[in-house]
């Protein structure tokens, strides 16, 4: 019998480990032969642990279970498939959560043992190198171009024309960096990605050197996220004992080197020129641009940088074909955004769908509203430099243009929700002071600026002049929109302004004024 449980940070949070444990020692005691698998979560993360069971129908899945129900499970035959336990929840690919989705960069995640390259390569892994090896470069960047896949990290820069300035520029020596310090509030893809399915990851990375002509590929993932440094390097460690890295790829005589680095816990360093600065040695601090990374990044070289969740797309748009990509979305929004739903709410998770879905949907359908009951107030999407957005704004659907033009953005996909009790002017104060903390300190308007604006909006929450501060952090929030050198300083008015927009009420009556 093969029972699944989640090995990864999420549920590892909750418990797995510790319910694993009792499974093995429960199951050795009844004498029954018990194959325990630690696959990845499956992204719904208030049943974690889930655990699952294989059965001719499909996998069974109880959750969530705590160590102590483990006895009552085997009692109640949930090791035969027995759906009579009150954690029972069915054949899990038939829970609507998880059933609505449309996973495609997730679509291995929650279902294979990701240690296992072998379950990898069962499970279509590797086809995507597989076609690549035969293509040339430039026909390699050209289905990444057609397939319409643009930045996950939250620009949305089309990624092919980013990988077509790195295959053409000149270079002896090219790079591959994979931006894995996932630092946005509410972000969590990157991390599941890197826990529960690395070897996408590594073949995506693969697939962009060969795209590019790069030999060496750097994977820069933040210090807080241990278990999926741990899991990566395990995973090129087999990958390249198996040919699928180093030196004669898959005896084919081409080279694709790969190597993990941890950051030291500094925002900014998810800014891409100040990753590079880190991943060189020297302290994160932006570089001005130009030069873009494309053209001279990592030791002066041209560098791909893309995002976890960019490259991990990759291996499906070569295996499938960019049309069959291309096809989910909506716009100039192609594809699928693996959302990140988080805060206060009942059914936190990883939803996969394509662009087009609207917010409210995804609060509310996959949600299943506020964790505290109360209705909700603000939903901040795209990271602690996005918008807040209210409730009149919630059918907007998740694209990048239709997000744009609500002054707001899509990010890396992360949603954090807030009930009524939320006092907007104390988040729009802690946005101010995230700035000012997080700041490298390069440029004027985000280094000082933040500091007057954390200064500005304690004087509006005291009431004092309040009229004038709240012109003086409009004048501030304009200054840092048009002078900052990178999005933190450039983006911190975006929860300040939105908040102060839509929620006047909580930075004191009467309506204030607006210039
Ligand atoms: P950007 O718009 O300056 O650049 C986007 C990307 O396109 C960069 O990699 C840039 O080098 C590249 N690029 C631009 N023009 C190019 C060209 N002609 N050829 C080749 N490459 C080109 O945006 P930036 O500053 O890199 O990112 C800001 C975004 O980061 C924000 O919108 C925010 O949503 C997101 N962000 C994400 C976080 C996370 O944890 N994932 C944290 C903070 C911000
Ligand atoms: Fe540094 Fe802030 Fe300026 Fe960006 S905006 S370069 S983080 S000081």
């Amino acid at each position: 019998i093969r029972i699944f449980v989640p090995g990864d940070s999420s549920a590892l949070a909750v418990g797995a480990d510790e319910v694993a444990a009792v499974i093995a020692a429960e199951a050795q005691q009844r004498g029954i032969e018990v194959a325990l698998v630690r696959n990845g979560t499956r992204g719904l993360l208030w049943l974690e642990p889930l655990v699952e069971v294989d059965t001719p129908e499909g996998r069974i899945g109880f959750g969530p279970v705590d160590a102590g129900d483990v006895p009552a499970l085997f009692d109640a035959g949930f090791h035969a498939g027995a759906g009579t336990h009150p954690l029972s929840l069915g054949v899990v690919e038939r829970i609507p959560y998880l059933a609505r989705q449309q996973r495609l960069t997730f679509a291995r995640i929650g279902i294979t043992d990701p240690q296992s390259l072998d379950d990898y390569l069962a499970h279509g892994g590797y086809r995507g190198l597989h076609k690549s090896l035969v293509m040339a470069p430039a026909e390699i960047v050209a289905a990444v171009t057609a397939s319409g896949l643009r930045g996950r990290g939250g620009a949305a820069f089309p990624t092919g024309i980013k990988w077509n300035t790195v295959l053409k520029a000149p270079g002896d020596e090219k790079y591959i960096v994979c931006n894995a310090d996932e630092g946005d509030s509410g972000t969590f893809a990157d991390r599941l990605v890197m826990e529960s399915d690395p070897f996408v990851l590594i073949e995506g990375m693969t697939i962009a050197g060969l795209a590019v002509g790069a030999t060496r590929g750097y994977i820069y993932v933040r210090s807080e996220y241990p278990h999926a440094i741990a899991r990566l390097e395990a995973a090129i460690d087999t990958a390249r004992n198996r040919g699928y890295l180093g030196q004669n790829l898959l005896s084919t005589g081409r080279t694709f080197e790969l190597a993990v680095r941890k950051g030291a816990g500094a925002y900014i360093c998810g800014e891409e020129t100040a990753l590079l600065e880190s991943l060189e040695g020297k302290r994160g601090i932006v570089r001005a641009k130009p030069p873009l990374p494309a053209l001279a990044g990592l030791f002066g070289k041209p560098t791909v940088i893309n995002n976890v969740l960019s490259l991990a797309t990759v291996p499906i748009i070569l295996d499938k074909g960019a049309q069959y990509y291309q096809d989910y979305g909506m716009g100039r929004s192609r594809g699928t955004l693996p959302v990140q739903l988080a805060g206060n709410i009942k059914h936190g998770g990883l939803i996969e769908l394509a662009f087009g879905i609207t917010l409210r949907e995804i609060l509310y359908d996959f949600g299943g509203g506020s964790a505290t009951g109360r209705p909700i107030k603000a939903v901040q999407v795209g990271g602690p430099l996005g918008a807040y957005l209210p409730e009149s704004q919630w059918d907007t659907p998740l694209d990048y243009e239709a997000f744009a033009s609500l002054w707001a953005v899509l990010g890396h996909g992360g949603i954090v929700v807030h009930d009524d009790s939320a006092d907007m002017a104390k988040l729009a104060r802690y946005a101010m002071e995230f700035c000012a903390i997080e700041s490298c300190g390069k440029c004027t308007p985000c280094r000082i600026g933040s500091t007057r604006g954390v200064e500005v909006i304690d004087k509006i929450r005291q009431g004092t002049q309040r009229e004038q501060q709240v012109v003086l952090l409009r004048d501030l929030c304009d200054t840092m929109l048009h002078g900052s050198l990178c999005a933190m300083g450039g983006m911190t008015p975006y929860p300040v302004l939105s908040a102060l927009n839509h929620f006047p009420q909580d930075f004191g009556e009467p309506a204030l004024p607006s210039i």
